[in-house]
Order: structure tokens, then C-alpha cells, then sequence
């Protein structure tokens, strides 16, 4: 019998055995970023779910904590969030700052609805150990068999606790000053986004726009569980809008439905809680699978991956203010450069990438705009994966990336249009720029496609022009598909700068 090969990624955490899906509890405490997730500590399919744990100090290096959160008389341990009650408004730290983290309770009983409802534990020693709260649970909702994922931040502007949570189609927003009582706000969805499943992992936060503080908006991120059909599967959609505490008032973009990944492998994606004031950003990580095959994806022992953790910001972009996602900066801590160029032409790189033999690294290429051309990576004796623009849409084409016979539809190419993006660039080009490149014919204009792919054990990130679009999709290739190669319509297009670099935890 052929062994399962190591698919298990060198710079994006994974659990060392068993089942993970969802992140949960992501917040940061004293120098720590805590990752949280739904986890079968038993088996590597879904099962009764715990909260697993991991820390890390530079968003590479992850190290794994034994289970924090695991099941009771109230249920199984499914997704929530954490967050540091800093004025002890729970009453549960009278020596200082501690770990609350409110989660849904999920309970079967034979014979009987299931029943969700959300819950507390808290933690006095930076995470380490968890008490549950004999109050539980905080929250039910009577009639309501889909009642879960809450998120919590504290709303400074009116004082108190704010929770989205995930209600069958809609989220519900709800109220509280201590974490134990909470007052109804308000729903949001009807009528609104994409309805193609049930409503999970909801965040709710506040982004500047454009990197300016006194023009923010809020965006709320909503994923959506597989229903069945379509090729999708689950997936995860945003909405922009204003929120004062109680109501959620979407803008008139958000009438379209928008995805935050274009790729089939980031699902129930959220937001760290607590990021220090100095440093703003807001970090996110995803889930890298999809409910459509995620009980079967190749194992050997550990299952399920979480995206490179990514800052999201909003950026005005065709005049509509637009959710990017770029990789968290301390990803380039650990980056090793191979090969590094400018003013390249397509046959001259090809030339270069031939003896590259890379299975974790980084690809960032600045390229002539218009052009059709992109990468082969982790290609072996029968396999490859393509990455790439052709025409107006960038593209991952995993249908010859390696193992794909756990699901009939994996073998597929998924894209996104660009088109809007190159008609914007034209039109916004700054007249001097035009005039500095006449006589050298559109050269300000052509060299405007930006590409940056990180690619892992079994894994694609794809992102273009500075993360106006993302893609992310898991590949399962033969472990010495190792190679790189280049391709395009044009053996004299120019790449005006090329920068490969292996990236490698501390750890491995
Ligand atoms: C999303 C989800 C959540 C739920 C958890 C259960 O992937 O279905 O809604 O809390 O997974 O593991």
C-alpha cells in the first residue's frame, strides 16, 4: 500500500495529529497571538469538537498547547472567539487582565432538537488553562436549531460588549456591559448577499479607509456553509457599511454580493481580537479547506491547514472601497532568497528557473500589463499546478496538481476577473507619467501586473496587484514535484522584476 506523502505545510500551522477545521479565539495577550480551533482530538475526520490551541510570537513559528476547551453536560465545544477583559467587567480577574472566551455550546440529545447556545470560560494564566463559567449558558434563542459562531469586541464608542453571531441566514448583533447579559440589538441579511448556504463565523470590525483614521468603515465578514450544489462549495462573502452599536447599515456597494477569496480553500475566516493600540493592524487567518471534501482530503495522521495569516485593510479601488489581503509582514522574516531580477524576459527566466528545486517559497513578479503568462509550481513527473493571468482574469488550475480522486470536482481551474482593475489603471494614470513615457509608447501603463504566490507542502495563495484579489486552493502533489517553470504568450514579454525566496519556519 502506497504511504500517504508529508503534505503537512512548513510555514502555515497544522495541528501535529488529528482533525482541525475552523480558527477560534484568535486574540492577542502579552506578546502572544493565540490561535484557537475546532478540533477532533481523536480522529482525523469532524467529530466532538474541542477548542485545540497554539501560540506563536511571529506568526510563523507556531507552537501546539494541549486541548484547551473540551465538551460538558451543555455539549461540544463549536466556533467563538476570545477576548482580554481588560477592566475586569466579568468580575473574573481581581488580580489583573485575563483570557474570556465565548463560544457555542452544541447539544444532541436522542430523540430531541439539537440546541445551541453560547457559553464562557475564562483563563487567568495567558491561555493556558480554562475554567468555564457555572453561569452557562449566556445566551439562548428559542426556535433557533442554527445559533452559533459568536464574535465579541469591545464597541469603545458605546461602552460595551458587542456579539455577531450566526443565525440559520442572517447574523444577529446583541448587546452586553459584562459578557454574561446579553440585550437583543438587531438581524442583518435579509434580502441582502449570497444565500447559497447557511450563515457562519460571522466578524464585525472598523477599518480605516485608504490608511485614514478619520474616514472608517465597518466590514462584516459572513462565510457560507456548502449546500450541495454548485461547484463552490462553502466559501466566505463581505459587506461594508457603518455599524452604531445595534444596527448594521450596509453601503450601496454591498448590494453586490463580494468574495474575499476567489480560490475554493478559505472557509470561516476570521479576525486576532486585542491587537496593541501602536501596532492596528487587523490580522486574519482562514481555514484552508472546504466543507464539499474536507473529511477526505489526503491524511496521514493530521488534517486540515489554516491560510498564511493575512492584514486586511480597505482600499479604494475603482472608486469602491474594496477589502485587500495582503500576507502579515512577519511572513518576510523568515524569507530566503534564491533568485532575484529585473528586466527579464520571459525566455530568460525560463532559463533561470530550470535547475530552482522549491516546495515552500514565495514568487512576486511585476509584469508587463495585458499579457498572458504565468507559473508552473510544484511540477513533477505528472504534475503542476498553474498559476497566472490569461486575458483579463488570474487563474489557479489545479486540475493536474496531484491526488484529487477524494472529490470529482477537485481537478478544476477557478478564476477572477481583473478586467475592471486594468480599465481603472488606464484611466487613472497620473498625466505625467503619460507624457514621461512617450516616445517608449505605453511603458507607465505596462507595467502594472503585480503577482506574489506562496506555495507550501500542499498548498496555493495567490495574490494580485497588492491583494485587491485573492485565491487560495490546496493541491496535493507527489512530494518530488519540486520544480518551476514559466510560461506565456510572448517569449519576448519583460518581467520588470522577479524576487523567489524559500521560506522556512525557524522550526523546520
Ligand atoms: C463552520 C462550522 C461552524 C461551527 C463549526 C463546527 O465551518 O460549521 O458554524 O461552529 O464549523 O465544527
Amino acid at each position: 500500500q502506497a504511504t500517504t506523502p508529508d503534505y503537512r505545510g512548513i510555514y502555515h500551522f497544522s495541528p501535529a495529529k488529528h482533525w482541525m477545521n475552523d480558527p477560534n479565539g484568535m486574540v492577542f495577550f502579552d506578546g502572544e497571538y493565540h490561535l484557537f480551533f475546532q478540533h477532533h482530538p481523536f480522529g482525523t475526520t469532524w467529530g466532538p469538537m474541542h477548542w485545540g490551541h497554539a501560540v506563536t510570537r511571529n506568526l510563523i513559528d507556531w507552537e501546539e498547547l494541549p486541548v484547551a476547551i473540551e465538551p460538558d453536560e451543555h455539549g461540544t465545544i463549536f466556533s467563538g472567539s476570545a477576548v482580554v477583559d481588560t477592566n475586569n467587567t466579568t468580575g473574573f480577574f481581581p488580580d489583573g487582565p485575563g483570557l474570556v472566551a465565548i463560544f457555542t455550546h452544541h447539544l444532541e440529545r436522542p430523540g430531541m432538537p439539537t440546541v445551541q447556545t453560547q457559553s464562557l470560560a475564562y483563563s487567568r494564566d495567558k491561555g493556558r488553562t480554562w475554567n468555564k463559567y457555572e453561569g452557562n449558558p449566556v445566551l439562548k434563542r428559542e426556535g433557533w436549531p442554527d445559533f452559533r459562531d459568536p464574535k465579541v469586541f469591545w464597541h469603545e464608542k458605546t461602552r460595551q460588549w458587542i456579539m455577531v453571531l450566526a443565525c440559520g441566514q442572517i447574523v444577529s448583533f446583541y448587546r452586553s456591559p459584562d459578557l454574561k447579559n446579553w440585550t437583543f440589538g438587531s438581524d442583518f441579511g435579509d434580502g441582502i448577499g449570497s444565500h447559497d448556504g447557511v450563515w457562519e463565523c460571522p466578524d464585525l470590525f472598523e477599518l480605516p479607509v485608504d490608511g485614514d483614521p478619520s474616514n472608517s468603515r465597518w466590514v462584516l465578514l459572513v462565510s457560507i456553509g456548502d449546500n450541495g450544489s454548485g461547484k463552490e462549495g462553502s466559501r466566505t462573502q463581505y459587506f461594508t457599511g457603518d455599524f452604531d452599536g445595534e444596527t448594521f447599515m450596509p453601503d450601496e456597494a454591498s448590494r453586490e454580493v463580494r468574495w474575499l477569496d476567489h480560490g475554493r480553500d478559505n472557509y470561516a475566516g476570521v479576525s486576532w481580537s486585542d491587537m496593541p493600540a501602536e501596532d492596528g493592524r487587523r490580522l486574519y487567518v482562514g481555514w484552508m479547506s472546504n466543507w464539499r471534501y474536507a473529511n477526505s482530503t489526503p491524511s496521514d495522521g493530521w488534517r486540515g491547514a489554516m491560510t498564511l495569516p493575512r492584514e486586511l485593510t480597505l482600499e479604494t479601488v475603482c472608486g469602491v472601497e474594496t477589502l485587500m489581503q495582503r500576507p502579515a509582514r512577519e511572513v518576510e522574516a523568515a524569507r530566503v532568497p534564491v533568485l532575484e531580477s529585473e528586466n527579464v524576459s520571459l525566455s530568460e527566466l525560463r532559463e533561470a528557473l530550470k535547475p530552482l528545486r522549491l516546495d515552500a517559497f514565495e514568487l512576486e513578479v511585476q509584469a508587463q500589463a495585458g499579457r498572458s503568462f504565468g507559473f508552473r509550481v510544484r511540477e513533477g513527473k505528472r504534475c503542476g499546478t498553474s498559476v497566472g493571468f490569461d486575458a483579463d482574469e488570474l487563474y489557479i488550475d489545479r486540475s493536474e496538481a496531484g491526488e484529487s480522486g477524494f472529490y470529482e470536482h477537485f481537478a478544476d481551474r477557478h478564476s477572477a476577473s481583473t478586467a475592471a482593475f486594468a480599465t481603472s489603471a488606464q484611466k487613472t494614470r497620473p498625466e505625467s507619467e503619460a507624457s514621461e513615457a512617450s516616445g517608449q509608447a505605453d511603458a507607465a501603463v505596462a507595467f502594472d501586473t503585480r503577482l506574489r504566490i506562496f506555495v507550501d507542502r500542499s498548498s496555493v495563495e495567490a495574490f494580485e496587484g497588492d491583494g485587491r484579489l485573492a485565491m487560495t486552493d490546496l493541491i496535493f502533489p507527489e512530494p518530488e514535484a519540486d520544480r518551476l517553470s514559466v510560461f506565456g504568450d510572448e517569449d519576448g514579454m519583460v518581467f520588470r522584476t522577479v524576487a523567489i525566496r524559500k521560506i522556512q519556519s525557524s522550526a523546520g
